[in-house]
């Protein structure tokens, strides 16, 4: 008898993990329908660095709390670190390799002119949330830049660079 339940117990477990890893997600990426076939918990920063390999987007902490994963999911700034699979199906998202709108590009002109990086590795994760500012806001007020950017964390303490920089990409789409 307990051979026989622990058998019906694996098979459950089984099936419940053959149907998780056999669903295959649709969604757009970077303007292109790109298919993900990894089980739909997975957090979405690995499928985007793993199955799909594009590695700008960054892991830091993996709680939500330092913004090196941010992407856009329909044109809102999410953590692809706490975000599933399953929350892109049928959506589109943008990673840091597909930043080209209005203030994407006006964004990475100023980072370049402000000479923004030091070491970069919270960069793509910065400039995805300056771009959702931009797209809300399209003369943010200090304050306006300081709760947007407050999550987006910097070790190399590029603070006042990133700050600038935002304030050109908007005098600079203003001319
Ligand atoms: S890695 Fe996602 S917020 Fe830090
Ligand atoms: S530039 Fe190094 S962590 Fe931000």
């Amino acid at each position: 008898m307990g051979v026989w339940l622990s058998r019906l117990a694996l098979g459950k477990a089984s099936s419940a993990y053959d149907r998780r890893k056999a669903r295959v997600i649709e969604f757009q990426l970077n303007g292109k329908l790109v298919t993900a076939n990894s089980p739909a918990d997975t957090p979405l920063l690995w499928v985007i660095r793993d199955e799909l390999k594009l590695k700008g987007t960054k892991f830091g902490c993996g709680i939500a709390m330092c913004g090196a994963c941010t992407v856009h999911l329909d044109g809102i700034a999410l953590r692809s670190c706490v975000t599933r699979l399953s929350a892109v199906a049928n959506k589109s998202m943008t990673t840091i390799e597909g930043l080209d709108s209005k203030e994407g590009q006006a964004l990475k002109a100023a980072w370049v002119s402000e000479q923004v990086p030091q070491c970069g590795y919270c960069q793509s994760g910065q400039l995805m949330q300056a771009a959702n500012l931009l797209a809300d806001n399209s003369n943010p007020s200090d304050d306006d830049i300081t709760a947007a950017m407050n999550g987006n964390l910097c070790r190399c303490m590029a603070y006042s660079r990133i700050r600038k920089a935002i304030k050109a990409a908007v005098n600079g789409a203003k001319n």
